[in-house]
């Protein structure tokens, strides 16, 4: 199976899948990443795992329009069968969503639907939770609000700050995400409205 990783910045859910896959715990081929920031660390990662890395640089487009144009291309060029935002920082246009409705996953820092968009953790964390968490949910229109594949929980310490509170969530998120492309190859994901019933 062909995944397509779009992440923005530093890229350790990225790392994470490759290492899943070079320690043979994931049957994945990660044919390339793409990202929209020119300065984003993933694109390191990607050269150092010989994974081909294309940049779209979002501030050189005149409008989100035309950069998802090309994103679409670049995607298209790439023959993905799974697309996987890994810290990918904007919202994927129609299009995209249509092309690859059922094939796009991403990854979210919080216990979905509590704490959709920017700063999850510190959203947690300031509302006082007791439980916190990621979530693996199908990417549709609506931002942070696909069907969800998995969730995984941390407690939250009473002396946590947000850092510590987004370190541990981020373990937790490197293992979700694979769990979660390993149920889509291994075909285990059906969905069902809002619902993903794992067979
Ligand atoms: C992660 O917390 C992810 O859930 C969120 O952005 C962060 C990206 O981290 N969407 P990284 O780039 O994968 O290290």
């Amino acid at each position: 199976m062909r995944i397509v990783v779009l992440a923005s910045g530093r890229g350790s859910n990225f790392q994470a899948i490759i290492d899943s896959i070079n320690t043979g715990n994931l049957f994945v081929s990660c044919v390339g990443m793409i990202t929209d920031n020119p300065s984003a660390y993933a694109i390191e990662r990607a050269r150092n795992a010989g994974i081909p890395a294309t940049v779209i640089d979002y501030h050189a487009y005149p409008s989100r329009l035309e950069y998802e144009v090309d994103l679409l291309a670049a995607l298209k060029e790439l023959l993905p069968d799974l697309v996987v935002l890994a810290g990918y920082m904007r919202i994927l246009g129609r299009e995209i969503i249509f092309e690859y409705k059922g094939r796009i996953i991403n990854i979210h820092p919080s216990l979905l639907p509590s704490f959709p968009g920017l700063h999850a953790q510190a959203q947690a964390l300031a509302y006082g939770v007791k439980v916190a968490g990621c979530t693996v949910h199908f990417v549709d229109e609506e931002m942070d609000a696909g069907p969800i594949i998995l969730q995984r929980s941390v407690v939250v310490k009473e002396d946590d700050t947000a850092d510590m509170l987004e370190e541990r969530i981020l373990k937790e998120e490197h293992i979700a995400l694979s769990n979660a492309i390993r149920l889509f190859y291994e075909k285990k994901l059906t969905i069902c409205d809002r619902r993903v019933v794992i067979s």
